[in-house]
């Protein structure tokens, strides 16, 4: 690895951590706070659209750059970057009021549901600092690095928006409580 790129791995897994670490404490330590808000309800769906918001961005910038349209590529890389990290606020604001949530609904969609909640958990944790790392290498003027950094980055932030949307659907179809 060159020089240049180390430099940024530091703060890049710092940042990832301190990230994970407020979630996790947040989730699951936290005493969630009292709201009987009309817009709290609202929430889980604002969550999903950003995702979707995202997942398009994501695909668009792509096509973008196959097409060696590098400004498009730029924006849309952007503004991927700027709704994800809405919905991680939005994600943060939702979950001071709710703690976990628990999946009640039986048969065949149980195995699904966790099985597409644990991809994205797992996936979403790893996404954190590749994007950041992707990110720093095309501000860094790293061009070759980028790309091949950048070919890990890609499926899986697109895997972890549009999964986010899965969970979304299922709990709103399926989950009784
Ligand atoms: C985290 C957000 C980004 C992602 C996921 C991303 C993704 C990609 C991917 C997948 C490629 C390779 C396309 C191919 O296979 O041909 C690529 C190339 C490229 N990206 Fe990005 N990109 C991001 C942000 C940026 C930014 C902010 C810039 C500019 C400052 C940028 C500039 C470029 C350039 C110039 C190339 C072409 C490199 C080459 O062919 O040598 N990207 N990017």
């Amino acid at each position: 690895m060159k020089k240049e790129q180390s430099k940024a791995i530091g703060p890049i897994i710092g940042i990832s951590l301190a990230i994970l670490g407020f979630l996790i404490w947040l989730i699951y330590f936290k005493t969630p706070g009292e709201t009987d808000a009309e817009w709290f309800a609202k929430l889980p769906a604002v969550n999903a659209s950003l995702n979707a918001l995202s997942a398009c961005f994501l695909s668009f910038g792509l096509l973008a750059i196959k097409r060696g349209l590098k400004k498009a590529h730029i924006a849309m890389m952007v503004s991927a970057t700027l709704s994800s990290s809405l919905f991680l606020i939005c994600y943060i604001i939702y979950h001071n009021y709710q703690g976990d949530t628990r999946f009640l609904a039986e048969g065949f969609i149980r195995p699904i549901y966790f099985f597409i909640l644990i991809t994205h958990i797992l996936l979403s944790m790893v996404v954190v600092p590749l994007v950041l790392l992707t990110l720093w290498l095309a501000i860094s003027k790293q061009f070759t690095s980028h790309k091949k950094i950048a070919h890990w980055t890609f499926p899986i932030w697109l895997y972890v928006s549009v999964t986010g949307i899965l969970v979304y659907l299922i709990l709103h179809n399926f989950n009784a409580a």
